[in-house]
């Protein structure tokens, strides 16, 4: 038993790594901590802590929780309660050992992972105050420590400790903040786009992206060795309209994470799309890599730098060329097609390296993505079902890579696994 037992347990870990703990099922005995554990499902952070390994859950009761609870809406509550989630393993022993170095240790929450906090905001200080006691604060400078830890609850070593503390977390700022006030420029300066920070900034498209950033908007911020790889375009010779253009032309006025792009079929339009020039990009998709196609060059999405509904923010290795602009450029020899999942196969208009008319009559495919200045609801009245919609595709897809038989052993070695955790 011992050994079958510990390869299933490997074997699920492995395989089905994201079905480790279950937050929900492990706070459902405590009738303490009912109001935290509704919260949790509520803003959707359970999925987010379920798929986590490695992480510690501060919990609060309900009396000092109630405060929060009932005072602000559902996005402040998810921001406070994502400092709550500590992106390590702490333990009660571990968290009395602070005490051996350094006094203080600082640690990740969930909340940095948002892209949204700004400066420390994203961390949490954890200080050996004097006679044992432990106390939780925000990192930002001038913080207290008024959160005290309490008590384990629930420990799976090295995989997910859940404390109770006496009270949540309050950073400066987070009673009040949303992403609509993260501030993208600084934001892109500080992960290696500076140069399309600092282009935005110089021709005002900052001013349009911040604009749209509560309403929808995704941005494809090519890095600085972008800007300098030879084939980038040489913008000193280019228009202000052009250069402003191309900035635009590397943005959708909605929200798309990964997911959803993932599954766009036919043409995306992008913020540059009017009538003088479709300025539309292809996404082909090729396992999880995911390439835009412009027609004239393509890039890959190297990083997710922010996904927070309804902002999302990429890094991509190439500066977009639109072939409005870029057309008649040259165009070395294509290189090995990527291989399409078959879901991706009816793209309307190949990526293929023609240029595109101007005049070519618009794409019927083309999501729905309203112009910035249309007073229509932008995604930003419904978050979770873009989040979940992505999640349940991504459930799936791994989910068919296990014949039958694999995945009802991975799911009976889940139950074994998540019954012994519990038990
Ligand atoms: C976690 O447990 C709860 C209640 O026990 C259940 O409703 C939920 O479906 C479980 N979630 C997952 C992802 O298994
Ligand atoms: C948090 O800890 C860091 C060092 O780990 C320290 O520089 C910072 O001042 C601390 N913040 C607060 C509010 O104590
Ligand atoms: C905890 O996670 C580690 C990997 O980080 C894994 O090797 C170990 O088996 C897990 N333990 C339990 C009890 O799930
Ligand atoms: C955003 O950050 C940039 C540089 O980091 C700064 O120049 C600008 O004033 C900031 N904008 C706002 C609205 O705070």
């Amino acid at each position: 038993m011992g050994v079958l037992h510990l390869l299933f347990l490997t074997l699920s870990l492995t395989a089905i790594s994201t079905k480790a703990h279950n937050i929900t099922q492990i706070l459902s005995p405590f009738p303490d901590y009912t109001t935290f554990n509704n919260l949790l499902t509520q803003t959707k952070l359970a999925d987010e802590i379920n798929n986590r390994r490695t992480i510690t859950v501060l919990v609060v009761n309900n009396v000092a929780i109630s405060d929060l609870a009932t005072k602000h809406p559902l996005s402040t509550i998810k921001t406070a309660l994502s400092l709550l989630v500590l992106l390590d393993y702490f333990d009660g022993a571990k968290l009395h050992q602070l005490s051996g170095g350094a006094a203080t240790t600082t640690t990740t929450t969930l909340y940095q992972t948002t892209g949204r906090a700004e400066g420390n905001l994203g961390f949490v200080n954890i200080t050996d105050l004097k006679g044992g006691k432990v106390g939780f604060g925000s990192a930002v400078a001038g913080s207290a420590s008024d959160s005290a830890y309490k008590k384990e609850v629930k420990k799976i070593p090295y995989n997910i400790s859940v404390l109770e503390v006496t009270e949540p977390i309050m950073a400066p700022g987070i009673l009040s903040s949303s992403a609509s006030d993260m501030n993208i420029t600084a934001r892109l300066e500080k992960t290696g786009c500076k140069t399309f920070a600092a282009l935005i900034t110089s021709t005002g498209v900052a001013k349009l992206f911040q604009a749209a950033a509560n309403k929808g908007l995704t941005v494809f911020a090519p890095s600085d060795e972008a800007f300098r790889a030879p084939n980038a375009p040489d913008l000193s010779k280019l228009t202000n309209a052009e250069v402003v253009s191309i900035l635009q032309y590397h943005a959708l006025a909605s929200y798309s994470p990964i997911g959803t792009l993932k599954t766009a079929k036919g043409p995306i339009i992008t913020m540059a799309t009017n009538g003088a020039g479709k300025f539309d990009l292809t996404v082909t998709t090729a396992g999880d890599e995911v390439t835009l196609e412009t027609g004239v060059d393509s890039s890959r999405i190297a990083s997710t730098l922010i996904d927070s509904t309804p902002l999302c923010i990429f890094t991509v290795d190439n500066v977009l060329l639109p072939p409005e602009l870029f057309g008649k450029a040259p165009l070395p020899a294509p290189a090995a097609e990527p291989v399409i999942s078959p879901s991706h196969a009816p793209v309307v208009s190949s990526p293929s390296k023609a240029p595109v008319s101007a005049k070519a009559p618009s794409p019927v495919f083309s999501p729905p993505a309203p112009p910035l200045e249309s007073p229509e609801e932008g995604p930003a009245e419904e978050p979770s079902q873009v989040e979940d919609s992505t999640a349940d595709s991504e459930a799936g897809a791994s989910s068919v890579k296990y014949p039958a038989f694999v995945q009802a052993v991975l799911s009976a070695s889940a139950t074994v696994v998540v019954s012994v955790f519990l038990s």
